[in-house]
């Protein structure tokens, strides 16, 4: 017999099924055994029978949670039991045999309530319970339909999906980056990428013109709610492209995914407005202003383009580069807009330079950020040298960039979305970690793992480090 999902048995009523799945609820009627029967598509009553003596002795020991092979017959409800709102409300399962396939311990807390009450270590910590719970299936789920439509709209407009490496070098985005100690090489270490930047920018002068990818990013930085050490952008990147293509691009498949995926979200205005840097500054104090007009409507969505940022600033005091007066506002390799280049390459006027960057904001949050970038070399050290980079450092460091782009690279420019932002305000979620299927705490802890964790001598002797504070247990 072969398995129905519980999301098709209302095309089998009157027949014999075989389901598969978890004990949602189990309640007990005097004679009468009931449970809700779970599985990755849905839940349906199920009732055991008196008259069924070896199902009834079968179902004795079942609690929630345990895992079951079911045969049973699909029942119409009687009209009084119909319950409309549910998805197998006018239905009932009559368990015929049962096959208890796994017994499950008590979970340490309630996995059919929203989860919203309970503690979020504990969530974290058994999170394959966690994401049991509808709440989370929903966003995990729903995460994934959005990824499948911008698969399928950007092949569609000719983008290749192209991966690139975990293992690298440090690319500057503005954060520390993780890094991984070589075995081959003692005391050298590869880094963990904030973004693919460097990468796509190389594709481009591959020649693949058009690039995505779901990439996992990596910074060292304090979690906050829209902020995990891990976390997943949608990276693009185009040649031969101008701001106009690529904010045009974005904004229809942002339209679109909202209105497929998300049918109930209104977008508060299209095309989405714009705004520069100094004004959203000067008239709602932030770069990433919520423009809401009903900020308690949960369906509403504001998308704003944020432009005309300054491509410099003073160096501050956190500044984790610290080498001269002058550091990038967005990543080193976006490029001044055309009306300041001249300024720009004789480094003058450097504080009133405006870069092509835009940022895509949505209910006060920055989803997304781009620019076009310095396709011909000498542009780029400029950048460098602006930044304060002797030479040394322009070629230990970005060498193989200014060699690249002295070998006919194509203008270029993309974006990146915070993938986990967009879909936690889609879900209307106060936090990424609640779209992350495996996320970490706010302290950057994967409690589930128990890491970050301690590495044994042996393994440390064989990368060559030795620990400074080696605080033993
Ligand atoms: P940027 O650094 O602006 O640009 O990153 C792009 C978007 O990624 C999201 N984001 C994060 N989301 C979750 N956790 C984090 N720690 C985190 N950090 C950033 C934000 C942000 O807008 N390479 C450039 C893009 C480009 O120029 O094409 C980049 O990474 O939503």
């Amino acid at each position: 017999m072969q398995r129905t999902y519980i999301n098709e048995l209302k095309n089998h009523i009157g027949k014999e099924v075989l389901l598969y799945g978890w004990v949602d609820v189990r309640r007990d009627h005097g004679k009468l055994i009931f449970f809700d029967l779970r599985d990755s598509s849905g839940i349906v009553q199920m009732v055991v029978l008196p008259n069924h003596k070896e199902a009834i002795e079968k179902s004795q020991p079942i609690r929630d949670e345990w895992v079951l092979e079911v045969k049973g017959k699909v029942n119409a409800r009687p009209e009084k039991m119909v319950n409309a709102n549910e998805l197998n409300g006018e239905i009932e399962i009559e368990a015929l045999e049962i096959n208890i396939l796994n017994e499950a311990k008590t979970p340490p807390f309630d996995i059919r309530s929203d989860g919203k009450e309970i503690n979020e270590e504990v969530r974290l910590k058994y999170r394959y319970l966690d994401l049991r719970r509808g709440r989370l299936q929903k966003n995990i789920k729903n995460r994934f339909k959005v990824q499948k439509l911008i698969r399928n709209h950007l092949s569609d407009l000719g983008f290749h999906e192209i991966e690139t490496p975990l293992m690298s070098a440090p690319t500057p985005e503005g954060s520390r980056s993780y890094m991984v100690p070589s075995r081959l090489w003692h005391g050298k270490f590869y880094a963990l990428p904030q973004s693919p930047q460097q990468y796509k920018q190389l594709l481009m002068v591959a020649g693949f013109e058009r690039y995505f990818q779901f990439a996992h990013c990596m910074r060292d930085e304090d979690t906050r709610g829209d902020r995990q050490p891990e976390f997943t952008q949608l990276d693009l990147e185009l040649s031969f492209t101008n701001p106009e293509e690529v904010m045009k691009l974005n904004e229809e498949l942002l339209i679109k995914l909202v209105k497929e995926v998300y049918p109930n979200k209104k977008i508060q205005q299209v095309p989405f407005p714009r705004i520069s840097h100094k004004e959203a500054l000067e008239k709602y104090g932030s770069d990433k202003p919520d423009i809401r007009e009903d900020k308690n409507d949960p369906n509403s969505l504001a998308f704003l383009w944020v432009t005309d940022f300054p491509a410099f600033e003073k160096t501050g005091s956190d500044n984790i580069d610290g080498t001269g007066e002058w550091t990038f506002t967005h990543n080193p390799f976006s490029r001044p807009q055309d009306k300041y280049l001249e300024d720009f390459r004789a480094k003058k006027n450097i504080g009133n330079i405006l870069t092509t960057q835009y940022d895509i904001t949505l209910n006060g949050f920055e989803i997304g950020g781009g620019s076009i970038r310095n396709h011909n070399s000498n542009d780029q050290k400029t950048v460098l040298e602006i930044m304060g980079y002797n030479e040394e450092r322009i070629q230990n460091n970005f060498g193989h960039m200014l060699e690249a782009l002295s070998s006919g690279a194509p203008p270029h420019g993309g974006i990146a979305w915070g993938f986990d932002r967009l879909i936690m305000i889609l879900e209307n979620e106060p936090n990424i970690r609640e779209v992350i299927a495996f996320a970490k705490t706010g302290e950057g802890k994967d409690l589930m793992m128990g890491s970050p964790s301690e590495v044994g001598d042996m393994q440390l002797k064989e990368l060559g480090i030795s620990l400074r504070d080696n605080k033993k247990k």
